[in-house]
């Protein structure tokens, strides 16, 4: 249940043009209708598919596009490619769920195959909860990921985003239920 008196007063979000984030080499930024054919292309990746639930035709990347700054302007979510300076989407790092009534967000992020492994997710979710935090006054941050996809623990940790439990039968997947590990970082942590 929110609490009678919003955490964060409906607006403060949406008051902001969504904003560049830059973090060592990598530009944070919203997304474009031209990254639709690089967003399909992200969304071959089986990886991708397989832990954010869809595919991606090139309509449905248009329309996945539009919808990123709906959410903006709706204040439940924010949603940034991550790229370098040749401007082309190597990763996605969002907040989904995001609730200013209650202070809080929940955290997503994928990276393209051929750039895994430097570190590019838990840099930019540093960036932007670090944003959250300072500019629009959420308090916590939560991730979750199956048990069976174990690199989000990882980036949790580098992001400095404690390991809180397991809940179990969390999601069910198309091949059954997981259990899910809860990662969270507080605005004070
Ligand atoms: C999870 C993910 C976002 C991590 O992004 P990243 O920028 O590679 O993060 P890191 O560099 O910190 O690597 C994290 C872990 O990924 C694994 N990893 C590293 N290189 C990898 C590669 N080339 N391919 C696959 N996994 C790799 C390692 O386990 C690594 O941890 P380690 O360095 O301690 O061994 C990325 O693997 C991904 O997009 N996965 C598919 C989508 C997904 O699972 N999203 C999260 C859903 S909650």
């Amino acid at each position: 249940m929110a609490p009678s008196t919003p955490v964060i007063p409906a607006g403060r979000l949406a008051a902001n043009r969504q904003p560049r984030l830059t973090v060592d080499e990598l530009i944070l930024r919203p997304w474009r209708t031209g990254d639709s054919p690089r967003l399909v292309e992200a969304y071959r990746d089986e990886t991708i598919r397989r832990w954010h639930g869809r595919s991606m035709s090139e309509a449905g990347a248009a329309a996945w596009i539009a919808e990123r700054s709906r959410r903006w302007t709706t204040e439940t979510g924010a949603d940034w490619a991550v790229v370098r300076d040749d401007d082309v989407p190597i990763g996605r790092i969002a907040l989904h769920r995001l609730e200013l009534a209650r202070g809080t967000g929940k955290a997503a992020a994928w990276v393209v195959p051929e750039a895994r492994g430097g570190r590019i997710a838990p840099r930019a979710l540093d960036a932007i909860t670090r944003w959250f935090f300072t500019e629009i006054g959420l308090h916590r941050i939560e991730l979750t990921h199956s048990t069976a996809n174990t690199p989000p623990c990882q980036v949790a940790a580098r992001a400095g985003y404690a390991y809180e439990g397991t809940k179990r039968r969390e999601a069910l997947h198309a091949d059954g239920w997981h259990d899910m590990h809860l990662h969270a970082r507080l605005d004070d942590d």
